[in-house]
């Protein structure tokens, strides 16, 4: 176990079609009550403990986090430790907060953009958030030192294939490193298929034969390439490459349950017996119980669960 995402909220502010599908989070959606979110004095607590077993690189995640007020006070408690702190964040929010967050020692940030053509993206995001915004998100962050920026892509068939060399070349060439994403089966409310899926081997037929770069840590999710100008993507394959032999990622949900994998139906709830006064140790050992049980490798199992319908938690609760 080495990296920790922790979800901070289940809402956000846009309506992807293929994580937060409108017909389902509209208007009634029942998000999660306040009461049930973790404190950020409960998440820089349990981050404590994750710590101790090991765990080396904290991610915040939503839901979109920066939803979550005052996010910045969180980060400077979780930046007195020893760990990494980084943020995923579809960056509409960035130009407000990227200042406060830098300054409370976030070390870098992640933005989601599947598209650069404003009404492509229109069509994904579907919530009247436009790629100006982003780009201005990604501009603030860079601006107060939450560089290198990454971008994800996720790229979906007859949506934003035709994205692909566009984002290249917008960003390449800025050091800024696009990684893009099969779509995953994360969740059952997207109505998945296999068809939708762009495989790895079609993006690098779309961009080209490039130099594999080694990889710094055996658990890195993206395979990454260098570019001609200097720059680099990557190809983050978890369908039709899986990678799960190499998992070190565990997660939080914002309500305070540990999953092992992205694609469990339960988890682990450690809120309730912090709230009951468990110590420091007894969570350890709760966390240390589940992490060495885990047997989870769904992304290679994923053929043998395609028949049946497997129940999963959404990424909006999870984390991505
Ligand atoms: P850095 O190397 O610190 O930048 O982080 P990262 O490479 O882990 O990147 P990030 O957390 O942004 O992950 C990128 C994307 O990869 C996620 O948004 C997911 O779509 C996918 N991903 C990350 N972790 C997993 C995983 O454990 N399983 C699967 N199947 N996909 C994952
Ligand atoms: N498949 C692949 N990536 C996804 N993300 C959300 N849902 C999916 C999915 N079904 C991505 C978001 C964001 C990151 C948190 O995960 O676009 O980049
Ligand atoms: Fe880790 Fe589960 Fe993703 Fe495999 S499918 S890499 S075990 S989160």
């Amino acid at each position: 176990m080495r990296d920790l995402r922790i979800s901070v909220t289940d809402r956000c502010n846009f309506r992807c079609t293929y994580c937060m599908p409108k017909e389902v989070f509209g208007k009634d959606f029942p998000f999660m009550p306040r009461e049930a979110l973790m404190t950020f004095e409960e998440i820089d607590r349990i981050a404590g403990i994750f710590i101790s077993l090991g765990v080396k690189k904290i991610r915040l995640t939503g839901g979109e986090p920066l939803l979550r007020r005052n996010l910045h006070e969180l980060v400077s408690m979780l930046s007195l430790r020893d760990a990494e702190i980084a943020m995923t964040t579809n960056g509409v929010l960035l130009p407000r907060y990227a200042p406060a967050l830098s300054a409370a020692g976030l070390d870098r940030v992640t933005v989601s953009l599947d598209a650069i053509d404003e009404s492509t993206f229109a069509a994904i995001t579907d919530s009247g958030h436009t790629v100006a915004a982003v780009l201005a998100g990604i501009e603030a962050a860079e601006s107060v030192g939450l560089g290198p920026v990454k971008i994800n892509t996720v790229v979906k068939r007859n949506s934003n294939e035709d994205e692909i060399l566009d984002i290249i070349e917008r960003f390449s060439s800025r050091d800024i490193a696009v990684r893009f994403i099969e779509y995953m089966d994360v969740g059952t409310t997207n109505g998945w298929s296999l068809d939708e899926v762009v495989s790895a081997s079609e993006i690098r037929d779309i961009i080209g034969d490039f130099e594999r770069i080694t990889p710094e840590n055996k658990s890195d999710v993206a395979k990454r390439y260098k570019l001609p100008n200097g720059g680099e993507v990557g190809i983050i394959s978890s369908v039709t490459e899986p990678f799960c032999n190499d998992c070190t990622r565990a997660r939080i949900s914002s309500d305070g349950r540990l999953f092992t994998c992205l694609f469990s139906n339960r988890g682990l709830d450690l809120l309730s017996p912090i709230r009951e006064g468990a110590t420091d140790g007894y969570v350890a050992d709760l966390i240390r119980e589940q992490w060495n049980a885990r047997k989870d490798r769904y992304s290679e199992e994923r053929a043998l669960h395609s028949t049946k319908k497997k129940e999963k938690v959404e990424m909006s609760y999870i984390g991505g």
